[in-house]
């Protein structure tokens, strides 16, 4: 069954249509890449699904639920959670510090077992030495970090948008293998918003390419990198 659907999904700034008539789902277990050109609306598609706007029209089913309308908080408690495009650590705390503040906003937990949690989900996720101060972190660790932050809320549906961004191909290609770890050993349903096509190939099972708005193609990468219509949108101009 889908963990999430969205119904005509329609978002409006003034005169500008970000987003329209999106209608797609995702389900447990699956890795959805979204896909399309700068200003195609896909961090608003996102911004949409976590609750940071509300749509203009069109709806959003969780688990079977309308959330369309339901406020971005009550969206992460219920499971759903994503990074962000502009990473925003809490500089003036460690890395275990900023994951822990991910588990004590998750519910009600007292210091020492945020602080077991947290630690045990930085050793699944290969980060180490945890007292570190985030100015000291590689970028694959600060994305790491971002990851585990929204963990921490144990979600079932994660959007990452533009994760690997700043990354070499090695750590490129472990962020790769993490995510792909993380969606099927906690049978979550991703959502990576990702510019860098090889990545979009080994990660995805699906994909949905966005533009001005709208989807305009979707399917496996294989399918869906052969349509004409993508590679005058996209692929033609930057891969
Ligand atoms: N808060 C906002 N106010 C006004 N326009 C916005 C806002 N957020 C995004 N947009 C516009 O919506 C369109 C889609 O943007 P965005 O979702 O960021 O695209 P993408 O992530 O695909 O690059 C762009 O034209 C952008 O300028
Ligand atoms: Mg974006």
């Amino acid at each position: 069954m889908a963990k999430l659907t969205t119904k005509n999904l329609t978002k409006h700034f003034g005169g500008l249509v970000a987003v329209q008539n999106v209608s797609f789902s995702i389900s447990s277990g699956e890795i959805l890449g979204i896909i399309g050109p700068n200003g195609a609306g896909k961090t608003t598609f996102i911004n949409l699904i976590s609750g940071i706007y509300m749509p203009s029209s069109g709806t959003i089913e969780f688990e079977g639920v309308d959330i369309s309308l339901m406020p971005a908080c009550e969206r992460a408690k219920i499971g759903i959670a994503r990074t962000y495009q502009l990473i925003h650590p809490m500089e003036d705390l460690n890395l275990i510090e900023n994951i822990m503040v991910g588990f004590l906003f998750a519910g009600n937990k007292s210091m020492k077992e945020a602080r077991r949690l947290a630690t045990e989900l930085c050793e699944s996720m290969g980060l180490r030495d945890l007292d570190r101060e985030v100015s000291q972190l590689t970028m694959l660790e600060v994305k790491k970090m971002e990851i585990a932050h929204a963990m921490a809320n144990t979600p079932k549906l994660l959007f990452l948008d533009e994760i690997m961004a700043g990354l070499n191909s090695d750590e490129t290609k472990e962020m790769i293998a993490l995510v792909k770890r993380l969606a099927k050993e906690r049978d979550l349903a991703v959502g990576v918003v990702e510019h860098v096509m090889g990545v979009i190939r080994e990660l995805t099972d699906r994909v949905i390419v966005l533009e001005s708005g709208e989807i305009i193609a979707e399917g496996p990468y294989e399918t869906v990198s052969k349509d004409k219509r993508v590679i005058e949108a996209y692929l033609g101009g930057t891969a």
